[in-house]
This record gives structure tokens, sequence and C-alpha cells, in this order.
């Protein structure tokens, strides 16, 4: 049977992917809005991708006895200055996701539940790609800044995303 200190904090983090897809999938909507294609396809990929992270930690409580409470998703910005202030927004969320992911898994060691510990790991090689995807492409558009060109290209380059992990 699962601990109930983990149980709460796995329903925090179910609570809290589901809000990044929510939060992606509202920067996806910017997008849209503003005819930037790629930019739209490569957050609702994104937005996608965090709904199967939720799904992992739906499943993982079920699989350990544990119960599975949803809550309220709040409602999340929907307006950006251009698309640096959204891909800030994304790797400033991403860098608060891996400091909840490692307070999990230093409460899982801190109690020897070796399950959720081994379960967490997964989450902690995804945080390292998803604080490097979102800070290379915030990169890239910094060093592109206001020109429409480059813009432009890296909307159209961004677009070919295929997957989702
Ligand atoms: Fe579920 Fe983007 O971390």
């Amino acid at each position: 049977m699962i601990n109930h200190k983990i149980e709460k904090m796995l329903n925090k983090q179910l609570n809290d992917e589901l809000y990044s897809s929510y939060y992606y999938l509202a920067m996806s909507a910017y997008f849209e809005n503003n005819a930037f294609e790629g930019f739209a396809k490569w957050m609702r990929m994104q937005s996608d991708e965090e709904r199967v992270h939720a799904m992992k930690i739906y499943d993982f409580i079920h699989q350990v006895g544990g119960k599975v409470k949803l809550t309220t998703i709040k409602t999340p910005q929907t307006e950006w200055a251009n698309p640096i202030a959204v891909f800030k927004d994304t790797y400033k969320h991403e860098c608060e996701v891996t400091k909840s992911i490692n307070t999990i898994v230093d409460t899982a060691l801190n109690i020897k539940d070796h399950a959720t510990n081994n379960f967490m790991q997964w989450f902690i090689s995804e945080q390292v790609e998803e604080e490097a995807t979102t800070q290379r492409l915030l990169d890239q558009l910094k060093f592109i800044g206001a020109d429409k060109k480059g813009l432009f290209m890296l909307d159209r380059e961004i677009g070919q995303r295929t997957v989702i992990t």
C-alpha cells in the first residue's frame, strides 16, 4: 500500500502535469491566433506529451494501490507579448516541474519507498530533456530577435516535430 504522503504528492504532480498540458495548449492557441503554425503544432504536441506524463502517474497510483484524486485545473494565461515571452515561460515552467519531481524523489528516498523512487527516475531523465529542449528554443529565439525572416524559418523548422515522448 502506498504511503499517504507520497500518494498526496503524486496526485498533486498528476494535477500539475494536466495543468502543463492545459498551459501548453493555451500557448498553442496563442500561436494559432498569431499565424505561427509551426510553433502552434509544436506546442500542441507538447500539450499531448504532458497528458501522457499525467497518465503515467495516474496508472502508477492505481498500480500501487493508491487512489487518484482529480482536482480543479487552474485557468492558464492566454496572451503573450511574442514567441520569446512564451518560451521564457515554458522554460521557467519546466524548471518548476523539475523541482517538484525532485521533491517527490527526495521524499520517496527518505521513507525508503523504492517503488516510487524507481518510477520517478523516468521523470528525472525526462526533465533533463524538457529543460534542454526549451532552453535551446529560447536561445534560438533570442538569437533571432526581431528578425522576421529568422522567426519564419524557425517556425517552419519547429513545425517538423513528429514525436511525443
Ligand atoms: Fe511533464 Fe514537461 O514535464
